[in-house]
């Protein structure tokens, strides 16, 4: 599987429970990458979608650690145990990992390849992604050239496990 996410300088992801940026090529970018295939979230990533809906045009798995939560559309799991049980339905070349931070960390062990858009400021983050790049079973693979948008610079990487 695949991991996906956008970053600041200190690979900060998240705070209060919003994104850190929102920059309408990333937007295109995740949607371009995951239409089509399955992404696999965390309760609070789920919650922080607009109208709390499923992301239209893919299987949305849901982790929530209460037995009793489903929401329509989404396929809901409860335990890892649960998640590689249902996973196993799909190829998982086309399974994405789509946070939050609880989530990246639990799967990024099962990932092959991490999408990581660098965004090249720094916001105030409660929630990071492991810095891969002090991190030995990853590379960076391909970077793609620095673009702006109001201001912010940013740019298209991915990392493969060694
Ligand atoms: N920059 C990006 O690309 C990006 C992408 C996605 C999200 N984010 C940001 O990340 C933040 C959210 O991250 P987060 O870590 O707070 O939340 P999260 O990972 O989205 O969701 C956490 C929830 O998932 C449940 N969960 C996680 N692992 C589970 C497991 N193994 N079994 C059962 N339930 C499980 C947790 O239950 P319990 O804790 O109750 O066990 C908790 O309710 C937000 O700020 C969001 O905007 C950023």
């Amino acid at each position: 599987m695949k991991a996906i996410v956008c970053v600041d300088k200190n690979w900060g992801i998240g705070s209060q429970g919003d994104l850190l940026f929102h920059i309408p090529a990333d937007l295109r970018f995740f949607k371009e990458k995951t239409i089509g295939n399955v992404v696999v979230m965390g309760q609070a990533t789920f919650f922080s979608l607009p109208g709390q809906q499923p992301l239209p045009d893919r299987v949305n798995v849901v982790l929530a650690a209460d037995p009793d939560w489903s929401a329509e559309g989404v396929i809901a799991v409860h335990s890892m145990e649960e998640l590689f049980e249902l996973l196993e339905r799909y190829d998982s070349r086309l399974v994405f990992v789509c946070g939050g931070a609880s989530v990246y960390e639990q799967l990024l062990p099962y990932c092959d390849t991490a999408y990581v858009t660098k965004v090249d400021a720094e916001r105030p983050a409660d929630k990071h992604f492991p810095n891969l790049d002090e991190n030995p079973e990853w590379v960076l693979a391909r970077e793609k050239e620095e673009q702006e948008y109001k201001g912010l610079r940013f740019r298209f990487t991915t990392y493969k496990m060694v």
